[in-house]
């Protein structure tokens, strides 16, 4: 059985957050960290998905090891589903959130209260270094605001409404965001290809 996994990411945030997920199945998670020379390809997809397969294929097949890499996102309905795969770079290359969050909210100046919908998307591909593959995405459904509410989280947070929690992304508690954000739906999913094609051939000692 193959027991290290490589995390096509430099976010120690999310080599935190996958390291959590796999405690206990006997899985170590490695990262870019660990492969300096590695290089991933421009994010070139025009979904979240082949973005995620873009980086998990690339990572497979430099490292020899079993891949994850993961893209997410915001949809808004009214805007035909942008940023989309732009979400980082929104309004420029090096954008930063503040600037990001301001382009979103010019673009719906003029959209009323009931076609403000959107949604989060995380998609995660996992790949083996022979060049096979899977994806699980993971939704999470709202409403951009018309002013940003909390400070915690990054990105959109603080536009992001969730009806069913009464606050945005940015005021939920880390711990509540980490239950039922999109990547958390995701990697859930994922979990369980995981574990099933790396995770422990140890037959529990039976009676
Ligand atoms: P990445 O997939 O981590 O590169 O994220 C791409 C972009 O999507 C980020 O820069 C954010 O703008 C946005 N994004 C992804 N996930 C979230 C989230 O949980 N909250 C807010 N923004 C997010």
């Amino acid at each position: 059985m193959h027991r290290r996994l490589l995390l096509a990411t430099r976010n120690n945030g999310k080599v935190r957050e996958l390291r959590a997920l796999l405690d206990g199945t006997g899985i170590e998670v490695t990262c870019l960290a660990d492969f300096p020379d590695i290089r991933l390809p421009d994010e070139s997809g025009e979904t979240f998905a082949e973005n995620a397969l873009i980086k998990a294929r690339a990572a497979a097949a430099a490292s020899g090891l079993w891949a994850l890499a993961d893209d997410s996102g915001l949809e808004v309905e009214a805007l035909g589903g942008a940023p989309g795969v732009r979400s980082a770079r929104f309004s420029g290359e090096d954008a930063t959130d503040g600037e990001n969050n301001a382009l979103l909210l010019e673009r719906l100046a003029d959209v009323p209260d009931e076609r403000r919908g959107a949604r989060f998307v995380s998609a995660v591909a996992l790949c083996a270094p022979g060049g096979d593959c899977v994806v699980r995405e993971g939704y999470c459904g709202g409403a951009v605001i018309r002013a940003p509410h909390g400070s915690g989280g990054f990105g959109y947070d603080p536009l992001f409404y969730m009806p069913g929690e009464g606050m945005t992304y940015a005021e939920l508690p880390v711990t509540r965001k980490n239950e039922i954000s999109h990547r958390a739906r995701a990697l859930f999913l994922i979990k369980q290809d995981i574990v099933d094609r790396l995770g422990s051939d140890d037959t529990p000692c039976s009676e």
